[in-house]
């Protein structure tokens, strides 16, 4: 079947997202961000929910619209189950469910852990889909895993946080510095022009390919505190290093982790997936461990690596396939078993 429209929907924690796609091709990715999260320093769930139910309407709307589909047009509507905020996944599933029974099409349940990697498949002029089987390594505000992906739906999560995830660390240290939420894309920014060997943070000691990161968090609340009485200035005149560092000290982290998963598993493929792959620095080292390592690294487009609908689509467009379709009784799960 090569005429497969799918409208997927997204809504798990503060986007709103609607994206349509033909066959494995986006015609229209659109993401309302809710800013009202930012005045608080971090998401807060009660005002998430109503965000999306102002949004979803206008965003699928929006995405209908720049895809040039009437929703008569629509295969399927695949939606995000979960894992997420339980308010936010409410307005998304209801809304699929519904439009899925105004029109009498398939209604598909999406888990975003799987949208995140499976965001690899979508197909993009100028990347390459890996091959199975492959590791993922899924770093955002909520998650932190290295998986084995044998399949579409065969995956195995071989190592994930004991604590907090990597955006949290960014976010967490970036607050710590006084820098407005979420911090990741400013250590980010700032860390471009500092010095990352200005100043060194003991890396945790996690067996495996666990990750723990809520030691890094307090190792340099320390740090500063303790800085910032020899220098009250310390930060400001600072900020680009101590940025600089700290992304440093992560990145080691997750590459020390990488390299062990590769030496454990054989396999050499690696794809990113979650916000934090937006990271620059984290771009650009897992570029020259293709040189240094022998890997083959697989990097999403930037709008496929936050939360996003065209992740869930590629998935919906997967099950639309194998006829993995849901009734309408389907619940929303905040915590879903990968
Ligand atoms: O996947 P995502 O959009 O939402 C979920 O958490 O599911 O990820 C958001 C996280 C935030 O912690 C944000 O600070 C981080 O990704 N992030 C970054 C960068 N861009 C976003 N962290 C470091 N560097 C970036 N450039
Ligand atoms: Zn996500």
């Amino acid at each position: 079947n090569s005429e497969v429209f799918i409208l997927a929907i997204e809504s798990s924690c503060d986007d709103t997202a609607a994206a349509v796609l033909h066959n494995d091709k986006v015609l229209s990715n659109v993401v309302a961000n809710q800013l009202i999260h930012n005045q608080y320093g971090g998401v807060v769930p009660e005002l998430a929910s109503r965000a999306h139910q102002q949004n979803i309407v206008p965003v699928i709307d929006a995405a209908l619209r720049k895809a040039n589909i009437q929703k008569e047009q629509l295969s399927a509507i695949a939606f995000t189950q979960g894992p997420g905020l339980m308010g936010s996944l409410l307005v998304g599933s209801s809304f699929a469910k519904s439009l899925a029974l105004a029109l009498q099409i398939p209604l598909i349940a999406v888990n975003h852990m799987h949208a995140h990697i499976l965001a690899h498949f979508i197909d993009e002029e100028g990347y390459d889909k890996p091959e199975f089987p492959f590791l993922a390594l899924t770093i955002s505000g909520g998650h932190t895993q290295i998986v084995r992906v044998d399949g579409f739906f065969d995956m195995t999560i071989i190592g994930e946080t004991t604590d907090d995830a990597v955006g949290e660390a960014f976010d967490k240290s970036a607050k710590i510095l006084g820098l407005p939420y979420p911090g990741g894309p400013l250590v980010d920014k700032y860390a471009q022009l500092g010095n990352p060997k200005a100043f060194a943070f003991t890396k945790p000691k996690v067996p495996g390919l666990d990750f723990s990161f809520s030691g890094l968090k307090t190792a340099i609340l320390y740090f500063i505190q303790k800085k910032q009485l020899e220098n009250p200035n310390f930060i400001e005149e600072n900020t680009n290093d101590i940025c600089a560092s700290i992304q440093h000290t992560i990145i080691e982290i997750l590459m020390d982790k990488l390299k062990l998963a590769v030496k454990e598993t054989g396999i050499k493929q690696i794809a990113i997936g979650g916000g934090v792959s937006a990271n620059s620095g984290i771009r650009a080292t897992l570029k020259e461990a293709e040189k240094k390592y022998g890997w083959k690294t697989f990097i999403p487009k930037f709008e496929y690596t936050t939360d996003n609908a065209a992740m869930i689509g590629i998935v919906g467009y997967q099950k639309f396939l194998s006829e993995h379709f849901e009734t309408s009784s389907v619940v929303s799960k905040a915590r879903i078993q990968f």
